[in-house]
């Protein structure tokens, strides 16, 4: 879940916890997000003393609905941007150990044009294969940072089973795919899954 885009930034806690109200019931997990390039504002969501307010509102409504009888804790999830720095990627770690969150979701999507895609003059995220490398990099940091104990979901430019093995040799616990799917079809997902399995138990 993320901000509204007509949510404005100082309301924004507010609008996550309505989000949170709603969705809690239904969800497996909940990722929160606050790296989508495409909606006003919202990456300044990312800044450490907004994040740490963010953190700690959705932690306490996450700790307050599990008391009610029936209802646990779901898992909380932080979704990032790849265009934070490290010492950028280290306040957010800061921030997700502080709060107890469950886990981290590296990347969503680029505004940097890498390599031979500066050709690309679009404005907006960019995902798919130009965001691979950056990606990976983010989650092999994350998992040195936190000696692998923080569980990753490792998404950005996975469009095959070898791209999907480098964000776990990269030390991904899970992977995310979007572009993939969209070039690949329904089955990508269980191609990649089949090949995965295979690749473990080869290994
Ligand atoms: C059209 C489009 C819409 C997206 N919408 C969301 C979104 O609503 N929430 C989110 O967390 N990520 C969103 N993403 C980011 C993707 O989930 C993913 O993190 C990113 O595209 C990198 O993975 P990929 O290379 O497999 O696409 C979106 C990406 C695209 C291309």
């Amino acid at each position: 879940m993320g901000k509204s885009k007509a949510a404005p930034l100082d309301q924004a806690v507010a609008d996550y916890l309505g989000s949170f109200a709603l969705l809690a019931d239904h969800a497996d997990y909940i990722a929160i997000n606050v790296s989508s390039p495409n909606t006003p504002d919202l990456r300044k969501l990312q800044d450490e003393e907004r994040l740490r307010e963010l953190l700690a509102a959705l932690s306490a409504a996450n700790r307050d609905r599990a008391v009610q009888p029936g209802k646990t804790k779901k898992p909380l999830l932080l979704k990032i941007a790849p265009d934070l720095s490290f010492r950028q990627i280290d306040d957010v770690l800061g921030a997700i150990a502080e709060f107890g969150l469950d886990g981290v979701i590296a990347t969503n999507t680029t505004l940097e044009r890498p390599g031979s895609f500066a050709r690309i003059t679009q404005t907006g995220g960019l995902s798919g294969p130009p965001l691979r490398r950056r990606s990976s990099e983010i989650i092999n940091y994350i998992a040195r940072a936190t000696n692998g104990r923080l569980p990753i979901i490792g998404v950005g430019g996975i469009n095959d089973a070898a791209s999907a093995g480098e964000k776990l040799d990269a030390g991904a616990t899970l992977v995310q795919v979007y572009t993939g799917m969209i070039f690949r079809g329904p089955f990508f997902a269980l191609d990649v899954a089949r090949a995965l399995s295979d690749r473990q138990r080869f290994c």
